[in-house]
C-alpha cells in the first residue's frame, strides 16, 4: 500500500501568515503540522509515499526531503494549479500504478493517527473507506449522509448539510478511484472535488465503507483550529530542558529547545520554547509555542502561537495570536501616543 499526502493548494484561509509559505508547514507545538501526517503514515506501515506540491514546492522539499528522517520514501508530483483533490488524484496515476493507496490532507491532523484505520482498510477490502467525525459546522466540510452502515450521499460544502458527519481528510481507495476521478466535473468552485468521486463510487456501487472516528482531528485551515491544535498537541507534552534558565520560575509542562534562553521570567505551561529563542523579564502562560530564533522581552504572552526569528519586546499582554515569522511586535515611546502599524495584507488587528 503506498500514501499520496496533499501538499499543494492555496492557504487563503491563514493569510497573510501563508501568503508565500506553505500552510501545511505552520508548526503546531515547534513541529510544522506535516510532519505529522507524515510520522502517522510511517507508523502505519507505509513507506512508499507520494507528496503532491504546488506553488510552494521548495520550502516543502527543503523541509521533508527525501523522507529518511521518517522512516519513508518521498516521491515528489508536482500540481501545475490547485485544480482539486480529485485532480490531484489523477495526476498521481503513474505513481501509484494499480497500488492501493491511503490519501492524507497535509493539513489534517489526527490524534491517534491512521494505523487502525488501514489495518481495516487492508482487512476489509472495500474500494473505498472514508473516515467520519461528527462536527458542530458541518457546511465548511464534505459531508456524508449515511442509512445504518451505508453511505448514501455524500455533498461538499453543503449550505443545508443533511447530517453532522463531516469528511475528515483522511481516505482510502484502490485503483477504481482513477475512473471516478476521470470521470467527473469540475464545482462551482473549479476544482475536481475527491467528494464527488467518492459519490460517483457510491453511485456505481462500489462498495464504500464508513468509519466514524471519536478520537480528536482537526483540519488548520483557520486561526482557531490552529490554536485549538497548538493547545491540544502541547497538553501532551512531557516536561523537557534543553536549554539555559537562570532566576526563573518554571512549570510543569515546559519543553525548553537547545540553546534557549529563559532569564527572570516566568513560564506556565503547557508551553513549548524553541531553539535560541531568548525570554527576558517575561510571563509565557499556558499554550503558547514559541519558534525559533525569537525573542520575547518585558512582555506578557499567552494562548498563542509565534513563529522564527520575531521580537515581541515591552507588551503588556498577547492572548489569543499567531504571530508570523519575522515579526516586531513593540511598545514604543514615540509621541503622540498612537499605535504605529505596518501588518500585511488580509490581516486581523484587535485592540483595546
Ligand atoms: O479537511 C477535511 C476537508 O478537506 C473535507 O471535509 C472536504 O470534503 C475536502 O474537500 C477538504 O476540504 P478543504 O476545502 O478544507 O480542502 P483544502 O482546499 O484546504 O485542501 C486540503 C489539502 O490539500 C491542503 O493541504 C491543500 C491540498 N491541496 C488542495 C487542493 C485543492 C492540494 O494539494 N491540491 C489541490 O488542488
Amino acid at each position: 500500500m503506498k500514501a499520496l499526502v496533499l501538499s499543494g493548494g492555496k492557504g487563503t484561509r491563514l493569510r497573510p501568515i501563508t501568503h508565500t509559505s506553505a500552510k501545511q508547514l505552520v508548526p503546531v507545538a515547534n513541529k510544522p503540522i506535516l510532519f505529522y501526517g507524515l510520522e502517522a503514515i510511517s507508523r502505519s506501515g507505509i513507506k512508499d509515499v507520494g507528496i503532491i506540491v504546488g506553488e510552494t514546492k521548495n520550502e516543502i522539499k527543503a523541509a521533508v526531503g527525501n523522507g529518511s528522517k521518517f522512516g519513508i520514501k518521498v516521491t515528489y508530483i508536482e500540481q501545475e494549479a490547485p485544480l482539486g483533490l480529485a485532480h490531484a488524484v489523477k495526476i498521481s496515476r503513474d505513481f501509484m500504478k494499480n497500488d492501493e493507496f491511503v490519501m492524507y490532507l497535509g493539513d489534517n491532523l489526527i490524534r491517534d493517527g491512521i494505523k487502525t484505520f488501514v489495518d481495516e482498510f487492508k482487512k476489509k477490502k472495500p474500494n473505498a473507506q472514508i473516515l467520519l467525525a461528527k462536527v458542530p459546522n458541518p457546511q465548511q466540510f464534505g459531508v456524508a449522509e449515511l442509512k445504518g452502515d451505508r453511505v448514501m450521499r455524500l455533498v461538499e460544502k453543503p449550505k443545508q448539510p443533511k447530517s453532522d458527519l463531516a469528511l475528515v481528510g483522511v481516505y482510502m481507495f484502490d485503483k477504481n478511484i482513477f475512473e471516478a476521478v476521470n470521470n467527473i466535473k469540475p464545482s462551482w468552485r473549479n476544482e475536481l472535488e475527491i467528494t464527488d468521486a467518492i459519490q460517483y463510487m457510491v453511485t456505481k456501487k462500489f462498495v464504500v465503507t464508513p468509519h466514524i472516528i471519536t478520537g480528536w482531528w482537526k483540519d488548520t485551515g483557520k486561526l482557531e483550529d490552529m490554536l485549538e491544535a497548538n493547545r491540544i498537541i502541547l497538553d501532551t507534552l512531557k516536561s523537557e530542558n534543553k536549554g539555559t534558565i537562570k532566576d526563573s520560575e518554571i512549570d510543569e509542562k515546559v519543553v525548553i529547545q537547545k540553546g534557549a534562553q529563559i532569564n527572570n521570567s516566568t513560564v506556565r505551561g503547557p508551553v513549548i520554547i524553541g531553539e535560541n529563542c531568548k525570554i527576558l523579564n517575561s510571563y509565557i502562560g499556558p499554550f503558547t509555542s514559541v519558534y525559533f530564533n525569537t525573542i520575547i522581552e518585558n512582555s506578557e504572552i499567552e494562548h498563542s502561537i509565534v513563529l522564527e526569528n520575531s521580537k515581541v519586546s515591552d507588551v503588556k499582554r498577547i492572548t489569543d495570536s499567531l504571530i508570523g515569522q519575522n515579526v516586531e511586535v513593540l511598545k514604543s515611546g514615540k509621541k503622540p501616543h498612537a499605535f504605529r502599524i505596518m501588518v500585511g495584507d488580509s490581516s486581523r488587528v484587535e485592540i483595546v
